[in-house]
């Protein structure tokens, strides 16, 4: 199974968190995501541990909401004790109505408008991620007129690119985020923030990429970060009180995908860490990182229903479903790969090359493409898996499509935690 919360029950269904999923489409209807809070929630606990363990109680993991937010993901956030990345006032106002502690979310964004800072800066929130020059100077003037002092991290674009399974260093690297390294700007904006009064320096960040396999970039990244830490002391004499490595690990897709353990990951960064600190004579800074994907992706599943069935000779064979791209736009937008079982007949064997399509007026909706499945009939509930993140979190109304429920399994109980949207819901806004 691509998933440890997923099994096969004997009346050859799937289940997920122990619980049938065809019981729970009957239920609730499709489309339908359904997530397993335990490994949420043990996910979560790898890496507040195994950062307390190999940072000796100097690290804490922040869960990349952008992955997967509602009132209920800041509830069980808050419960497991981590803190949380919200990168805009949309995540940050519902982190806030989770009553999710304001001093342990850390708000980023390449772009944040006056009225996220002001809102952020009101609600005291723990930290401010800086993305620009401009941007500083509007945190420090917003944060004056409410009487208030920012602690801020510095959005930092260490020259990295991780994007593909290969990483490779650039000089100077085309991104909309951050600060840049090599032209000096970074230091320019430290040197800036600390002649503001209403700005604390109090650390930097960086995040090379998503979906990554391999261990070496993050150790790379790791270093040349540290550089920049020792820079900062020998040229400015300030002590950089948190490091934050940002997320990006990879999670299983498909069968051949084989993510590294996070804990190991951990584990293999802190030992650089901590050879860097003895060798420079840093004193370590508290060590963050904020996975999202890792946290939710395996988690969730989406069921289907499967409507028509259209074999063109020679061609391809497509299997409709009653969503798509308005549930998951992650094929559309990156070709990305998904496994898929028909989950009442979940043990049988693939045995045709299908098209999975959704139901919007768009050639590209499409779920999978080529993928060997078992033979699927019209009325089967068909569920892909690892759709825990950036599947809800990206949903659109495309074609007045009403967005999905999700519901949480955990210890036998099924709960919704967001409702279906209704028609209504459609044309709330609408005057
Ligand atoms: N921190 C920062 C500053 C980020 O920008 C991101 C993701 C994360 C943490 C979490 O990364 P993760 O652990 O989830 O890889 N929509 C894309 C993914 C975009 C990721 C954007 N930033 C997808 O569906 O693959």
């Amino acid at each position: 199974m691509i998933s440890k919360c997923l099994d096969i029950n004997s009346e050859n269904h799937l289940t997920i968190g122990g619980m049938d999923v065809c019981t729970l489409a009957e239920k609730y209807g499709t489309p339908l995501y359904i997530m397993d809070e335990n490994l949420i929630r043990e996910n979560l606990a790898t890496y507040r541990d195994s950062l307390n363990k190999f940072y000796n109680g100097n690290g804490m993991v922040l869960y990349a909401s952008k992955a997967f937010s509602c009132k209920h993901i800041y509830k069980v956030c808050k419960e497991e004790n981590t803190g949380i990345d919200v990168v805009s006032g949309g995540e940050l106002y519902t982190a806030l109505k989770a009553d999710f502690p304001a001093e342990k979310i850390y708000f980023h964004g390449n772009n944040k408008t006056n009225d996220e800072i002001k809102f952020a800066v009101e609600n005291n929130v723990g930290r401010i991620v800086a993305d620009n020059l401009e941007e500083l100077e509007r945190i420090n003037k917003i944060a004056g007129s409410l009487g208030k002092k920012v602690s801020v991290l510095f959005r930092i674009k260490p020259g990295i690119d991780a994007h593909t399974h290969q990483f490779i260093m650039t000089g100077q690297i085309d991104s909309k985020f951050g600060f840049a390294l090599e032209t000096g700007e970074a230091m320019t904006a430290i040197k800036s923030a600390l002649s503001c009064e209403n700005l604390e320096v109090t650390g930097i960040h960086c995040h090379i990429g998503s979906q990554i396999f391999d261990l070496e970039p993050f150790k790379e990244a790791a270093k040349v970060m540290f550089g920049f830490v020792k820079q900062i002391k020998d040229e400015l004499n300030v002590e950089i009180k948190e490091l934050n490595l940002g997320g990006g690990f990879g999670i299983k897709y498909l069968e051949s995908d084989d993510p590294i353990e996070y804990s190991k990951y951990i584990e293999a960064v802190s030992e650089v860490i901590h050879e860097v600190c003895e060798k420079e004579g840093i004193n370590p800074p508290k060590i963050l990182m904020e996975p999202g994907r890792s946290i939710v992706g395996e988690a969730g599943i989406t069921v289907y229903t499967v409507g028509s069935v259209k074999d063109i000779p020679n061609v391809r064979k497509y299997v409709s479903i009653d969503g798509g791209m308005t549930d998951n736009p992650r094929f559309i937008l990156y070709q990305s790969e998904y496994s898929a079982l028909v989950a009442n007949r979940a043990d049988a064997k693939p045995s045709e090359k299908v098209t999975i399509a959704g139901k919007c007026c768009e050639s590209g909706d499409l779920i999978a493409k080529d993928i060997m499945m078992p033979e699927i009939k019209s009325g089967d509930y068909l569920a892909v898996m690892s759709t825990g993140a950036y599947n809800y979190s990206m949903s659109s109304n495309y074609n007045r499509t009403p967005k999905p429920p999700v519901v949480m399994v955990k210890n036998g109980v099924d709960t919704v935690v967001v409702k279906r949207e209704t028609y209504e819901d459609l044309i709330r806004n609408d005057l």
